[in-house]
C-alpha cells in the first residue's frame, strides 16, 4: 500500500495505476480546488456586465457543457457494471462523481446568470450533434462494449471537453473561468484513465486498434460540428476554431489513430 509522503512514481506499474486510479487518491486530488469553492467558484468573484445577447451566447454554451456533463455521468455510472476488474470499477466511481459535480456547478452557473429552469433550458437549447454523440456512447455502455464505450467517452468526449474548456476559459469572466479551471483538473484524470487502459489493450490485440478507428470516424465529425457551434457562439475568430479542432485531434492522436 501506498502512504502519505511516499514516492508515487517508486510504485511498481501496476500499484502505481491503481493507486492514480482509486478514491484515495482522488481525495487528496481534489480537496485542493474544492476547498473554499461553493459551486465551483469563490464567492468573492463579481459577476461582469454583459450585454443580453452575450448572456444568451454563454447560457447556450453552458447548456452545451451541461449535455456532455450529464452523457458523461450517464456513461461513467453506466459503465461501473460494465468494468473487468475492481480497480477500474473503482476509478470509474470517482468519475462518476465527478461527472455528477460538474453537473451540479455548472447548472448552478445558470442559475446564477438567471436562468430560472436550467433542467427545460438544456433540453430546448441541446445541439443535433451532441444529442447523436450521446446516443452513441450511451448505445456502446448499454451494449456492454467496454473498449468502444471508453474510448468514446474517456478519450473522444473528455478530449473534446478537455480543449473546449481550455480555450473558453481563456476569454471567460472570472467566475465562469474558475468553474472551468477546476473542472478542467478532473477531465485529464479522466483521460489519463482511458488512455492507459486503452492503450495497455491496443498494445496486447492490434485488431483493436483498427475497431477503434472505425468508432472514431463515426465521432469525429459530430465532435467537430460541435466546437464549430460552441465556438461560433462564443464569437471565436475562425482561425482559433481550426486550432481548437487540432488540439483535439492531437489529443486523440496519441493513442495512434493519426
Ligand atoms: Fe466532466
Ligand atoms: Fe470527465
Amino acid at each position: 500500500m501506498s502512504g502519505p509522503g511516499q514516492d508515487l512514481h517508486a510504485l511498481p506499474p501496476r500499484e502505481f495505476l491503481e493507486h492514480v486510479h482509486s478514491f484515495e487518491f482522488w481525495l487528496g486530488a481534489v480537496q485542493g480546488y474544492l476547498a473554499g469553492r461553493p459551486y465551483g467558484h469563490r464567492e468573492e468573484l463579481a459577476e461582469p456586465a454583459r450585454s443580453e445577447a452575450e448572456r444568451e451566447q454563454l447560457v447556450t454554451v453552458l447548456c452545451h457543457y451541461c449535455l456532455g456533463e450529464t452523457m458523461a455521468l450517464e456513461g461513467a455510472g453506466g459503465l461501473i457494471r460494465r468494468a473487468p476488474n475492481r480497480p477500474t470499477k473503482v476509478f470509474l466511481a470517482t468519475q462518476t462523481v465527478d461527472e455528477g459535480r460538474h453537473l451540479e456547478v455548472l447548472v448552478h452557473r445558470l442559475a446564477e446568470l438567471g436562468v430560472a429552469d436550467p433542467e427545460g433550458e438544456i433540453e430546448r437549447r441541446a445541439s443535433a450533434e451532441l444529442m447523436r454523440f450521446r446516443d452513441r456512447l450511451l448505445a456502446f455502455v448499454g451494449a456492454g462494449d467496454w473498449e468502444a464505450a471508453l474510448f468514446a467517452q474517456n478519450v473522444v468526449l473528455e478530449s473534446a471537453e478537455f480543449a473546449v474548456f481550455q480555450r473558453h476559459a481563456r476569454s471567460a469572466d472570472p467566475i465562469t473561468r474558475e468553474v472551468l479551471l477546476g473542472v478542467i483538473k478532473d477531465e485529464r484524470r479522466h483521460l489519463g484513465f482511458g488512455e492507459n487502459e486503452l492503450g495497455r489493450r491496443i498494445a496486447r490485440n492490434p485488431a483493436l486498434h483498427e475497431r477503434l478507428r472505425r468508432v472514431r470516424a463515426e465521432l469525429d465529425p459530430l465532435v467537430l460540428d460541435s466546437f464549430e457551434r460552441t465556438l461560433s457562439l462564443l464569437g471565436t475568430p475562425a482561425a482559433e476554431r481550426s486550432e481548437l479542432g487540432r488540439d483535439y485531434l492531437a489529443a486523440v492522436e496519441r493513442l495512434g489513430f493519426a
